[in-house]
């Protein structure tokens, strides 16, 4: 053979083992739908890199956990069990619910315990994510794989034309990245970004999309990366939805920018590509200004990546076969929101980004770090409130708050975009940026359990840029009736279940929980129905003690109990 031929022959060889060896099939996360949720929280192990496995905890698998589908309306019944060694909290990042519920830094999960929060679905159709919360570890917890995708359904996304068949043309994508070491474990705390992109956990990922309209649902669920992200031949868009819901028409655009806990629906037409041609979705962050997490010049150390201010590969879609039922065109109109104004305020708040100076103390809020024993803000609940987040400081950071879902009014460093004109629980806060936005706290209120706000970067986050407010209900009754708090449980002893009654019948109970008598939770359950008592048949005989809040007056009253 002549040796040109032989020479093009190997071309040949090393472009083929490149263009199908250099990719792995996109995971698609399961998904649970219905209204109870069965989730177990394990540490484990994954195979990312040839070599040894990478320590890993995962949800109900070993990275990123099973896409939850929550019908709007619907009461959810969350049951999580953690298997971890260690402590964690679970949060639903975007979820209107009890602050009792919501799994921030207070709802500390041991080891070894279920948890069981429930709660009406009242968020619109969109897409929101459950992850970590625990104070000082939500870097490493989410390093290690933990979280994942919840999609919220409900009639008016039901009733408009767009793509929804899960996996197929409604594709799910949670952007990271993440840095291995010598023996494949997972860097963090030193090094906050990975030197290799992930989507869905899932390491230089392809998939294979029909020719059509396809929707992605994506979530920037990096430590501290933003994403702008657009695709490689600089094709058309269209944004359809925000954290929080869906636009009021889809937004046109070549370009968006994603921070962390970020959520962006686009369609994306791939109707005119050839089957078997391939587009890259692409992080074109090069370039970006100076405070873009992921811009600093470094390679190495602790704000340095392989992938740092550079445009790289986020996912390689190949175009496959139209489907049957394909979405061909794109909505003119989506919902209607009827937005808050920022006229619609009765309390104006400023919040300002302090210190974080290189070798000073780390960013925070009003020059306050967050203490768990310091109540930063008292809302009152049913007050639509305009908040003003002043960033004059040496770094952008993402701005999140829990409880609600609000409307950005305005922003200093530029026009509020219509790419962010829905409905947000998070968004960038830019360097030499004055952002206000405003939301009305609704529904909830709660004494005792704060909720939180803070930057979701979480480096920052676990240093203490984060703080707390509750939302008190001024018109409840006041508490001079105190119910006694007093209770029995029968039977007792019990070998199945313990049922619990009141002195006083009209008690409502906030928590309840049940320890062993080696002090192991076993068990805590915000708000329980108790009509048909608690199962304790699992439980190895011995004496518990059960730990019971009254609603009214938050007083503790604890009991034991035997199980045979
Ligand atoms: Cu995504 Cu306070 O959380
Ligand atoms: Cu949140
Ligand atoms: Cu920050």
């Amino acid at each position: 053979m002549h040796l040109r031929k032989i020479s093009t022959l190997v071309v040949l060889l090393l472009s083929v083992h490149l263009s199908f060896g250099q990719y792995n099939a996109l995971v698609i996360p399961d998904t649970i739908s219905g209204t109870t949720f069965n989730l177990s929280l394990r540490d484990t192990f994954k195979q990312f890199l040839p070599g040894n496995q990478t320590i890993t905890a995962g949800v109900n698998g070993n990275f990123w956990g099973p896409t939850l589908i929550f019908r709007k309306g619907d009461t959810v019944h969350m049951n999580i069990h953690s298997f971890l060694n260690d402590s964690t909290t679970v949060h639903w990042h975007g979820m209107h619910l009890p602050a009792v519920m919501d799994g921030g830094p207070h709802q500390i999960i041991p080891p070894g315990t279920v948890w069981q929060p429930y709660w009406i679905v009242k968020n619109q159709a969109a897409t929101f994510w459950y992850h970590p919360h625990l104070h000082t570890m939500s870097e490493e917890q989410m390093t290690k794989g933990m979280g994942g995708f919840i999609i919220v359904r409900d009639a008016e996304e039901a009733a408009l034309a767009l793509p929804r068949t899960y996996g197929v043309d409604d594709i799910p994508l949670a952007l990271s990245s993440r840095t291995f070491d010598a023996s494949n474990a997972f860097v963090f705390t030193t090094r906050h970004y990975g030197d290799t992109g992930m989507v869905n956990g899932t390491l230089h990922p392809q998939v294979t999309l029909p020719k059509q309209y396809v929707r992605l649902r994506i979530l920037n669920a990096e430590m501290e990366r933003g994403y702008n992200l657009g695709f490689s031949d600089n094709r058309t868009f269209y944004i359809i939805g925000n954290d929080g819901g869906l636009l009021n028409a889809p937004v046109s655009a070549t370009r968006v920018k994603l921070l962390v806990g970020e959520r962006a629906e686009i369609l994306v037409d791939l109707g005119s590509d050839a089957v078997g041609s391939s587009v890259e979705l692409m992080a074109y962050n090069a370039g970006q200004e100076f405070g873009f997490g992921g811009g600093e010049p470094s390679t190495t150390g602790i704000f340095g990546s392989l992938l740092n201010n550079r445009n790289f590969n986020v996912l390689h879609i190949v175009v496959g076969a139209a489907t049957s039922g394909a979405v061909t065109s794109v909505p003119s109109t989506l919902v209607n929101n009827t937005y808050l104004t920022a006229a619609d305020a009765t309390v104006s708040r400023t919040l300002v980004v302090t210190d974080g100076n290189p070798g000073g103390a780390p960013f925070q809020f009003d020059h306050a770090l967050f203490n768990f024993n310091t109540m930063n803000k008292t809302v009152a609940l049913g007050t639509t409130e305009k908040w003003t987040v002043i960033n004059n400081n040496v770094f952008g950071h993402s701005f999140h708050i829990h409880d609600v879902e609000f409307k950005i009014v305005s922003r200093s460093s530029h026009p509020v975009g219509a790419y962010e004109s829905g409905w947000k629980d998070t968004y960038y806060l830019q360097i030499n940026d004055t952002v206000s936005f405003v939301a009305k706290f609704d529904d909830y209120a709660d004494e005792i359990h704060p909720f939180m706000y803070h930057c979701h970067f979480a480096p920052h986050e676990d240093g203490g840029m984060m703080q707390q407010f509750i939302v008190v209900d001024k018109t409840a009754v006041d508490k001079t009736e105190k119910p006694s708090g007093d209770y029995s449980i029968y039977p007792n002893p019990s070998k199945s279940r313990i049922n619990f009654s009141f002195t006083d019948p009209g008690m409502k109970v906030y928590y309840v929980t049940i320890i062993n008598s080696v002090g192991r939770t076993m068990i805590m359950l915000p708000r329980p129905q108790l009509e048909n008592g608690i199962d304790i048949s699992n439980y190895a005989p011995g004496v518990y003690f059960v730990q019971l809040t009254d609603e009214k007056t938050k007083t503790t009253v604890t009991k034991q109990f035997i199980k045979e």
